[in-house]
This record gives structure tokens, sequence and C-alpha cells, in this order.
């Protein structure tokens, strides 16, 4: 994997689809040939800024989505390469966004996160922060986790939590989180998580709000397969703030898409 790692193809097309976004955002756009190279690339950023953080004498923020795409990368943080070289203890894990479902319900982020990273990983457990999205009370449960961001996190009064480093996904309709077209959390300016109504799933989730998301210090994107190559060309070429992916800003931090080839297909056509 080694001799392949440095194999990988980094095609930097950055210049071409930066000179359309304003000055804020200079995102990082890497392409590579697979998941699974994409993967090593995501997990070789986690473990160096981890390491960083212990260079600082400072615990490590991450925050971690759900979905499919990101699986392989939780398995090899968790894995022979990454589990020993990664100081877990100065490590906290939150979720990025969680389905209204019990912990160990197939469609739970945790229970995935759980078995495809946690299982393998000498992350003390306290230092993994799950979302209870299964509780009736759905308000109750955001302002709880909130409430434990705070706690950890421990930002000045009046600020945004700062997350050291975020990994996002994109849905084929150019959502992100539980981020979706349409739905009430796009226009929420105060809270940091909030449950929220996905029309398209008919069902509430509960997620990390764009501004505490915008306020992270390095926000990045795993997108792969071609169902996602529409709507990334429209994300990335596309007119702005169409789609809630394009929404993700960070305000004072880097923004990176880590792509492979299926999902980029039409980005390079341009
Ligand atoms: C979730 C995620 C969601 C995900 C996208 C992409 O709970 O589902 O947090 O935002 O990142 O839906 O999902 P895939 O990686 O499965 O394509």
């Amino acid at each position: 994997m080694c001799n392949r790692r440095s194999a990988i193809v980094h095609r930097q097309l950055e210049d071409r689809i930066d000179n359309r976004k304003s000055s804020i955002v200079h995102p990082e756009v890497r392409i590579f040939d697979d998941l699974e190279h994409l993967s090593w690339a995501a997990a070789t950023r986690f473990e160096e800024q981890a390491r960083v953080k212990v260079i600082e004498k400072k615990p490590f923020f991450v925050a971690l989505s759900g979905g499919s795409t990101p699986k392989l990368l939780y398995e090899l943080l968790g894995g022979p390469t990454f589990a020993g070289r990664v100081r877990w203890p100065n490590v906290h894990c939150f979720q990025v966004d969680e389905r209204c479902v019990p912990p160990d319900d197939p469609q739970s982020n945790y229970r995935m996160i759980r078995q495809a990273l946690l299982a393998s990983t000498p992350l003390p457990a306290e230092n993994f922060h799950r979302m209870a999205a299964e509780r009736p009370d759905r308000e109750q449960a955001a302002r709880e986790y909130a409430d434990e961001m705070a706690r950890v996190l421990r930002p000045a009064p009046g600020e945004w939590p700062r997350l050291d480093l975020v990994f996002l996904g994109m849905g084929p309709d150019g959502h992100t989180a539980s981020l979706f077209p349409g739905s009430a959390a796009l226009e929420e300016r105060t809270a940091w998580v909030v449950p929220n109504f996905a029309p398209q799933l008919d069902s509430f989730r509960l997620t990390l709000t764009l501004p505490v998301l915008n306020a992270a210090a390095h926000v990045i994107f795993l997108v792969a397969g071609a169902d996602k190559a529409e709507r990334l060309l429209q994300v990335l070429k596309g007119p702005e703030r169409r789609f809630p992916a394009q929404l993700i800003r960070p305000v004072q931090g880097r923004l990176s898409w880590f792509l492979d080839e299926s999902a980029a297909r039409l980005l390079k056509e341009q």
C-alpha cells in the first residue's frame, strides 16, 4: 500500500474552480483513482493533524459524518497502520449528524462508526460524544448535545465551538450533514445543534448547524461514486448558494474536496 499510496495521482483543479469563488474560500480539490486511495489520503490527513495537536499539547477535536463513504476511512483509522500512529486519548470525536433511531439500529450513524472505528481503536469511551437522536424530545437532545460540545470544546463566551477537523459527505441532491435542500435548519443562525425534518426522507435527523460547521479549522468533503458527478459539477462550478454543500465555507479555515474518479468525471471534462 505505501508504494501504491505514493502512486496516488493528485490532480489539482483548484485554480480552474477557485477563480469563480469569492476570495474567502480556496478549496483544495484532490482526485483519487478510487475510494480506497481517497480513504488512505483522508486517514493520513487525520493522522497528520492529530500529531500537530499532540505537539501543541492541545486536544484534537473532530466531527464524523455517517453515510457509506467514510466507512472505509474509519476502518483504516482503526486498522493496523493508523491505530498505532494516533494518540487516541488526545482525540475527541463528535458526530456531524444522526438519524432519529436507536444506537443499535442498522440506520444509526453511531452504529456504523462504532463497528468501523471504535471497536478497534483505543479511543477512551468518554472521548466519543454520541448524539442521542433516538430520544423522543429531539429539541432537548439537541440542546444537551450543544451543552456537551460547550463542556468539551470550551469556546469563549459568544463564540462558536471550533472543531479542528470535520469530515462531511454529500448526497446526490447536494445535501451535507443532515442539511437537506429546502429544510428549516439551513436558516439556523444561533443554535449549534438542531433537529431537522428532511422532507425527502419524511423523517427527522439531528445535525450540527452551518455556523458550527463553518467555524471549523478544516472541513474535508469525501465524495465518491458516479451518482454524485452531476451534482458535484453544479456544486463546485455552478451558481453559488444553490445547494447545502455550497454553504460550507469555513470562515477561518480550510475547505478540501477529496473525490474519486467517478464522482469527478464531469469536472475534468470542463
Ligand atoms: C448521513 C450523513 C449524510 C451523508 C450523505 C452522503 O447521516 O447520511 O451524514 O450527510 O454524508 O448522505 O452519504 P453517502 O456517503 O452514503 O453517499
